[in-house]
């Protein structure tokens, strides 16, 4: 790439002009003193002068100063500032200091964000082992007693290869969360949108949820009938997700013979507003903020009653913010918690 120089010449100008105006007086005094002043010669001399002096000093900064700057440039662009790279180099000191400004500048944030980003990739690494240890000690302290005698015990056996199973299956959920959020975060989960009955889609939510309500008494339920479909635009599969992560988590904290209830309002002329609603222990004010951070869980004990990742919260505000929606929440600590969310009415 030919690199375009833009020239500047003010300073060859100014110390042409200055030369010249010292060498004319001088002159000018010599042909006083020597009684032969002539204001031709003088002017003659001058714009002789001027002009010798402009070239030879244009043409030295050019070959020297000049050189200069462009290896700066160039030295820059070999740490490829991509915002220095598209620019003709500039020979005038201003801009040239501007834009090496701008470069630190640039260059200075750039670090930021990527020590930012370090420290975010450490604490998730931190987190995801931590989350994977509690169900594989499980997991393995089921393996070590059976393989110590324990199998030989028919009833033993049994119980725990299935407790052994149930701590598989929890690692399956964390991976696939993880596997998930990895996808929404990095951008390259797609949309698949489509216009459905979001009625329905509720309805075959709670189906598919009725056995682990009832064994805590939890019923689900709409908040009226609903005789005609509602029809929306979105992913269904991802709303489908959402619609399950919230419904679940009103039942893992929600109280034994509570309600979990579902609503669908129209909002504005082309949106609607889904709200999942429980009568469960709520939440703490201090605690809604964190809420939908990454691994984030209020009840941080090991013991916890209820198993999770902490990812179900972060996953619904990822896929409703890539539908470009809102998600609300409102609760009440033991009195019970209101999550909703905004979708596309279709025409
Ligand atoms: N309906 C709810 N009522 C009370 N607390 C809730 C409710 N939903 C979520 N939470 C709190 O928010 C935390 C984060 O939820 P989530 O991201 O789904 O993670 P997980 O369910 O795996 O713990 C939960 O650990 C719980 O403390
Ligand atoms: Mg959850």
């Amino acid at each position: 790439m030919k690199k375009v120089i833009k020239k500047s010449y003010k300073f060859a100008i100014k110390t042409a002009f200055y030369i010249t105006l010292v060498i004319s007086v001088l002159i000018a005094a010599v042909l006083l003193v020597s009684n032969v002043f002539h204001v031709g010669i003088v002017l003659g001399f001058s714009a002789f002068c001027y002009i010798t002096s402009f070239l030879i000093i244009q043409y030295r900064v050019e070959r020297f100063i000049y050189r200069r700057v462009k290896k700066i440039y160039d030295d820059l662009t070999l740490l490829e500032s991509a915002s220095l790279r598209r620019q003709p180099i500039t020979t005038d000191m201003a801009t040239l200091t501007q834009e090496i400004d701008k470069f630190a500048k640039d260059k200075k944030l750039e670090i930021e964000t990527l020590k930012v980003r370090e420290e975010y990739r450490k604490e998730f690494i931190g987190n995801v082992s931590h989350e994977l240890k509690t169900p594989l000690f499980t997991v393995q302290g089921y393996v070590l007693t059976l393989l110590d005698g324990a199998m030989n015990n028919e009833k033993l056996r049994e119980q725990y290869l299935e407790r052994a199973n149930k701590g598989v299956e929890r690692l399956i959920y964390i991976v696939q969360d993880l596997d998930m959020i990895t996808k929404l975060e990095v951008g390259d989960l797609s949309l698949n949108i489509e216009t459905f009955d979001i009625v329905e889609l509720v309805a075959s939510v709670f189906d598919l949820l009725e056995m682990k309500s009832a064994k805590k008494k939890i019923t689900l339920t709409f908040d009226m009938f609903y005789a005609d479909p509602i029809m929306v635009k979105a992913d269904k599969e991802r709303i489908r997700q959402v619609l399950t992560n919230l419904v679940v988590n009103s039942i893992k904290y929600g109280r034994i013979k509570g309600t979990t209830e579902i609503s669908i309002e129209n909002l504005i002329k082309n949106k609607v507003i889904v709200r999942v609603t429980d009568n469960g222990e709520g939440i703490a004010k201090a605690n809604i903020p964190r809420l939908f951070e990454r691994f984030y869980r209020i009840d941080k004990s090991g013991s916890r009653k209820e198993g999770g990742s902490g990812l179900g919260l972060a996953i619904v505000k990822h896929i409703i913010e890539a539908h470009d929606e809102k998600i609300y929440i409102e609760s009440e600590l033991s009195v019970g918690s209101e999550f909703s969310f905004t979708l596309e009415k279709a025409k």
